[in-house]
Formats: C-alpha cells, sequence, structure tokens
C-alpha cells in the first residue's frame, strides 16, 4: 500500500453529507489527524436499498477506499450502512479498525422516564435485524416505536445546502415518534441517522411536546479517539482534507458546504482504475414499524 500525499487519514464515510455531523466532532477530538471525506452520493438515500444490493456495494467500494487511502481509521458515519454491513466490512478488511453508527438504544433505555422511546431513522435501518437486536438486548423493558422515514435525511441534506427547509414537511416525517399511552408520553427520540442532527432545531420547533433528542456525533468521536490512541501518531501533512462524492458531480452548493467544513474536492474516479471499485445497483423500501 502506497501511503496517499494527505499521510495515513481518518476516512470518514456516508451516503450524503450526514457524516459531516460526526465530522464536526471529531475535528474537536482528533485535530491532528489528515480527513478524507467520502460521500456515496451516486446512491443516495441508502435508506431505500436492498439489503443484499447494499451490503455488496459497500465491501466493494471499500475495497477501492482502503487500496487508494491506506486510512489509519475508518468511520462508518452512517447508520445504514454500519446496521448492515460493518461486520461484513471488518470480516473483508482484517486488520482495518473500523468505527460504526448504531442507533443509541441502550442509552435511550436508561435516560426515559416514561418508558416510551422512538427511534427515527431510515427505513433501512429500522428494518434491520442489528436494531432489533439492540432493542431486545437494552431495551426490553421499554415500550420503543420505530419510525422509518422516507424523506428526512433529504431534508437535512437540502437543509445543508440551501439553508432552507419545508418545517411542515419536517413536522410530518417527526409525528409518528410522538406517542401518548396510559397516562405516559414519548420522552426520547433517538436520531439514528447521521443527517439528522442537522434538522434537530427544526425538529424542535415542530415537535408536538418537548422531548430529549439523542444524537451520537459525540460519541462516535470519542469512540474514534480510543481507537486512534492505539495507532502510531498521524504525521499531519500539509495538504489539504479531501472529500470526495461517488458522482464525480456534486451541485456547487455542496462544494461550497465541504468547503466551509475544510475539505477540497478530489475527483473520485481518477482513482477507480487503481481502487478496484466494484458497485451493485438495487433499491427497495419500507415504512414505520413498531416494536416492544
Ligand atoms: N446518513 C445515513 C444514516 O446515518 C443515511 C442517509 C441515507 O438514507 O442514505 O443512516
Amino acid at each position: 500500500m502506497t501511503v496517499p500525499a494527505n499521510g495515513n487519514p481518518i476516512l470518514f464515510f456516508d451516503s450524503g453529507i450526514g457524516g459531516l455531523s460526526v465530522v464536526k466532532e471529531a475535528r474537536v477530538l482528533l485535530p491532528e489527524h489528515p480527513y478524507v471525506y467520502v460521500a456515496d452520493d451516486a446512491a443516495f438515500p441508502y435508506g431505500a436499498w436492498e439489503e443484499g444490493a447494499l451490503r455488496a456495494r459497500l465491501v466493494g467500494l471499500f475495497r477501492g477506499l482502503i487500496a487508494r487511502f491506506s486510512p489509519s481509521l475508518v468511520v462508518i458515519a452512517c447508520n445504514t450502512a454500519s446496521t448492515l454491513a460493518v461486520a461484513d466490512l471488518r470480516a473483508a478488511f482484517p486488520g482495518q479498525p473500523f468505527v460504526g453508527t448504531v442507533p443509541a438504544v441502550k442509552p435511550a433505555a436508561e435516560r426515559t422516564r416514561s418508558g416510551l422511546v422512538s427511534v427515527l431513522a431510515t427505513p433501512g435501518t429500522v428494518k434491520r435485524q442489528y436494531t432489533r437486536d439492540l432493542i431486545s438486548a437494552y431495551a426490553s423493558k421499554c415500550h420503543v416505536r420505530l419510525v422509518g422515514s422516507e424523506n428526512l435525511a433529504r431534508l437535512a441534506e437540502q437543509y445543508m445546502r440551501e439553508g432552507f427547509v419545508d418545517e411542515e414537511a419536517v413536522r410530518a416525517e417527526i409525528a409518528p415518534c410522538f406517542i401518548e399511552q396510559d397516562g405516559r408520553r414519548t420522552d426520547i427520540v433517538v436520531l439514528a441517522c447521521t443527517h439528522y442532527p442537522f434538522l434537530v432545531n427544526r425538529m424542535r420547533k415542530t415537535a408536538p411536546w418537548p422531548v430529549d433528542w439523542i444524537d451520537t456525533s459525540e460519541a462516535i468521536a470519542r469512540r474514534a479517539l480510543t481507537l486512534a490512541e492505539t495507532l502510531p501518531p498521524p504525521s499531519r501533512p500539509d495538504g489539504p482534507d479531501i472529500a470526495y462524492f461517488t458522482s464525480d458531480d456534486p451541485p456547487a452548493s455542496l462544494r461550497r458546504l465541504m468547503t466551509g467544513f475544510g475539505f477540497r474536492l478530489g475527483e473520485f474516479s481518477a482513482g477507480k482504475a487503481q481502487g478496484g471499485i466494484d458497485v451493485a445497483e438495487g433499491a427497495a423500501s419500507e415504512g414505520a414499524i413498531e416494536a416492544r
């Protein structure tokens, strides 16, 4: 493996720009590391993908990314990808440290007073066995409502790029999270998609009553710090942090946003030949589910 121009970076990965919510926290805790950000926007949104096709896409994509960037650490800043494929990625690339992002069911179960918790996520994360297992392991005494949102990730992307979002649309997407039962009300909503923290103020504004919104960005960054401390110290190179979009065609508003987050834009397809990227196609969708 050749070390890329900007050293052995920490590679942040998401289907879009939601992973920037984790980058924001990581920059505070891990300022001395070079970063690469990869947005698989050619396949956005992941929430609607059929599981087998998405798993194959992720393993194929990472074969190329790891060969190309030799990352010291990979942060899968995406619940939809992590709950599906972090175990496959660890198995396919032994020796490569990965930090995954999974719904914060355990802290929610510890914190709720009413016992009514909602997990707001993409339709993909909601239907994962991984998510169901987390609930059985840590929240069996709570009533957990899983809410698969078709549109929130896209609304968050729009908000970040254009600074505007339709509040009525946000209200409609979060409404199923709020339940009243036997005189008790939902008091915790887990933001189980890395896009959602960017909309949390709009969610607060449009929620029917106040709740705690659990955002895991800082916890993920802390986990990355813990792992990074076990690795050789980074050599912070002169080069800038670089972001890649798998479409190689992000709109101007996205380019500006990435610059604001301290990234220069790189050309993803330029590395395809050396990385051996192998991508499968396919998509499917599913709606909201209730689990106990
Ligand atoms: N940011 C991703 C997550 O955390 C999902 C967005 C998408 O649907 O692609 O789940």
